[in-house]
């Protein structure tokens, strides 16, 4: 366990130097995976306690005028199947959500024009007004900052806006030029600023992507200090011109989600689909090595087809109301348990 020293600064100051946790991506050993999620464990429960938060996820919309190269739903994939939700559905959606016993909503799509503030502002004022103890999670993209106020001021309580790769280079790769890191990175500052709690992230063995652009996103998320990261491992898409490409690695991503847990302590991190596509176990293994959110998928069925980001994204009938009770069950059995309520974060620049 050559690396242990390093596992041990890490777990007493919270930080590392990049090139510290590129020679741990690098060379870490299953044992050290092994320290280190439990590090993390006893990290997440030392704040949360034995507890796992759930949030639906409802995809209102698989339209998006971006062209990321990596995404099943880009614009110029013509395959895609494009789908939205209309306000009926969405708000059903979040009526048998809350039945189920989900107090937050995560209202994710592509970059659609079709969902302007004009309509997405009374649409959160009533789903605030139906279920006014639940929290509203947006998750729409690059939006202008005047939009980003007004759909805070309908009452939405969070963003999630992947940062994707800390690296400007690596960024330029993986978009097409009219997409800037720049404006990426402004719009996270935007959102932590005007008082979301706001969630960054990045795919695991993307395209491209280094140990050391691994070791910038870590020390990005040591610097942003945000409320929330979804990491989860590249897919390929059909679709895309990395079809041929290898996915992520499982391991290397519930690593990075212990390294995560012991950068903050306090941090909400989702054990995500992609992980549970790639292993079928892949979600519970999260939550044991340090992340506290899984966000089972409100969305309609025939809805859930379209929203294909990468291949084999699970899609299975009645995931809300089948899974959660797997899922909970399998949480239980690791000593945790799933509970209901907004689970807001606890970090401290970020709560409220
Ligand atoms: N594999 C894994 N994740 C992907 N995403 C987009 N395409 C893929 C893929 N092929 C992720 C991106 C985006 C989020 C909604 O889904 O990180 O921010």
């Amino acid at each position: 366990m050559q690396n242990l020293p390093l596992i041990e600064k890490l777990q007493k100051t919270r930080h590392l130097d990049e090139k510290e946790y590129e020679r741990l991506i690098l060379t870490r050993t299953p044992e050290e995976e092994k320290v280190l999620a439990s590090y993390a464990l006893s990290a997440r429960r030392a704040v949360y306690g034995p507890t796992v938060f759930f949030r639906g996820l409802i995809e209102i919309s698989s339209f998006c005028k971006n062209d990321c190269r990596y995404c099943g739903i880009r614009r110029s994939n013509k395959n895609a199947e494009r789908v939205r939700l209309s306000d009926g559905e969405i708000l059903s959606c979040c009526a048998e959500g809350y039945r189920l016993g989900f107090r937050t909503f995560v209202m994710q799509g592509g970059e659609d024009p079709f969902f302007t503030d004009e309509r997405l502002v009374p649409l959160i004022r009533e789903i605030k007004k139906r279920w006014p103890d639940c929290a509203v999670t947006l998750s729409l993209g690059e939006r202008e900052r005047e939009s980003y106020i007004r759909l805070k001021e309908a009452g939405a309580d969070r963003y999630l806006l992947r940062h994707e790769t800390a690296d400007p280079a690596h960024y330029r790769l993986l978009h097409p030029a009219e997409m800037s890191f720049e404006n990426r990175m402004r719009c996270l500052d935007t959102l932590k600023e005007l008082g979301y709690q706001t969630g960054c992230g990045f795919m695991v063995g993307s395209p491209g992507q280094t140990a050391a652009h691994l070791s910038k996103d870590l020390a990005f998320i040591e610097k942003f200090q945000p409320a929330m990261c979804g990491i989860g491992p590249f897919i390929p898409h059909r679709d895309t011109e990395y079809a041929a490409d290898p996915a992520g690695s499982v391991s290397l991503t519930l690593f990075l989600l212990s390294v995560i847990r012991l950068i903050h302590p306090a941090i909400l991190l989702p054990a995500t689909t992609a992980l549970g596509t790639l292993d079928p176990e892949g979600r519970e293994k999260g939550i044991l090595c340090g992340a506290n959110v899984i966000m089972p998928n409100l969305s309609p069925a025939s809805v859930r087809r379209s929203y294909s980001l990468y291949d084999g994204k699970t899609c299975n009938g009645d995931e809300a109301a089948l899974s959660l009770k797997r899922l909970a069950e399998a949480i239980q059995n690791n000593g945790d348990t799933l509970t209901s309520g907004r689970g807001d974060t606890k970090m401290p620049a970020a709560a409220g």
